[in-house]
């Protein structure tokens, strides 16, 4: 069998482990040919691929980013790959594709398994936020990331007598936002499923002053949003890609709380740095059992579907159901963290 691989949309700490399970597990069990497509779906569109043998893909389970290079897709070129689908398949000698990325990314896989190539997928996103599967590789790496900094942020805010507000990934799901708030004890989580008063924040430090604390850490998802008419803060324009650009809720509710507290208020943007860096063993270990699986699905002629953890096991799940919704935090797991909101 001759399988290609791609990587696309965000790059996530976990990436090159899932390339390089794909590879042992083909090349060594089933003396397949494993290609790698550059730069997501542009390499498949364009024809830049190059071969992936063990020697390739040999030390880069903990390295973080992607060998094969990312990109995202626009819906002309996306409605070109569906045209070509089969051709593209003839074209390349590839049986199968194994398509890695979000949410964007397997919609794209969907369409080009509906358009007649053979699509095994694979999940990934920092955020956390694609239904069907309960994990998926890269969060635990952001979490990580995110509960050392505002760790680390406690001890200066202290000595300053300062109020941090530390922002994290997470458009539509606050999944970082919620456990490493929760991992680094932060006195206030803002998320985007439910638009936040400044005005309780304010409360928040204002007792922890009286009550003789130094600081307080407030940890903001990226696509939080206040109640309407609380602040000055708008909705961004929406990107080529559909994705809103965000006026920068950190910096916006440092500010306010500032203005409103008459105490000093940071805003820390970790932006990138949850993305990039070696992921976690745990995330090394969930990419490398999704590379393993999507192998066995595709020599068992299982396409159309994507690998997803449930409980311990990893299971195979259609791709339709997979993107038809995101995976949200659901009001119960925050209540459990109700008093940092
Ligand atoms: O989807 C993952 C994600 O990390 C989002 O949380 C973030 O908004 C987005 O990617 C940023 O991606 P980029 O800057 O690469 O476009």
């Amino acid at each position: 069998m001759r399988i290609g691989v791609l990587t696309a949309g965000g790059d996530c700490p976990g990436l090159n482990a899932v390339i390089r399970s794909v590879v042992h597990r083909a090349v060594t069990n089933f003396g397949d040919e494993v290609i790698g497509f550059e730069d997501g779906y542009a390499g498949l569109l364009e024809g830049r691929f190059r071969t992936l043998d063990l020697d390739a893909v040999g030390g880069i389970l903990a390295l973080g980013g992607t060998i094969l290079g990312s990109s995202r897709l626009q819906r002309d070129r996306l409605r070109e790959a569906c045209d070509n689908a089969q051709d593209m398949a003839r074209e390349f000698g590839i049986d199968v594709l194994i398509p890695i990325g979000g949410e964007g990314t397997l919609t794209a896989a969907r369409m080009l398994a509906d358009a007649g190539l053979p699509v095994v997928g694979v999940p990934k996103t920092i955020d956390n936020d694609i239904s069907s599967t309960d994990r998926t590789f890269g969060f635990d790496t952001a979490v990580g990331v995110a509960t050392e900094a505002m760790d680390r942020l406690k001890t200066t805010a202290e000595s300053h007598q300062r109020v941090m507000v530390v922002e994290v990934m997470g458009r539509h799901a606050g999944w970082i936002a919620l456990e490493s708030g929760m991992a680094a004890g932060a006195h206030g989580i803002c998320l985007p499923e439910r638009a936040f008063d400044p005005a309780h924040l304010v409360a928040m430090v204002e007792e922890r002053f009286s009550r003789g604390k130094k600081f307080a850490v407030v940890c903001v998802a990226e696509g939080a949003h206040p109640v309407e008419g609380t602040m000055d803060y708008g909705h961004g324009e929406i990107d080529q890609f559909g994705h809103e650009r965000f006026q920068g809720i950190g910096t916006a509710l440092a500010r306010e709380l500032e203005r409103r507290l008459g105490k000093e208020a940071k805003p820390v943007i970790l932006g990138h740095i949850q993305r990039g860096g070696t992921p976690t063993a745990y995330d090394r270990v969930l990419a490398t059992r999704f590379g393993w699986h999507a192998v066995e699905a595709a020599h068992r002629g299982d396409f159309g579907r994507m690998t997803a953890l449930r409980g311990t096991e990893v299971v195979m799940v259609p791709l339709a159901e997979a993107i038809t919704e995101l995976k949200t935090v659901p009001k119960d797991r925050m209540d459990e963290a109700e008093s940092v909101f």
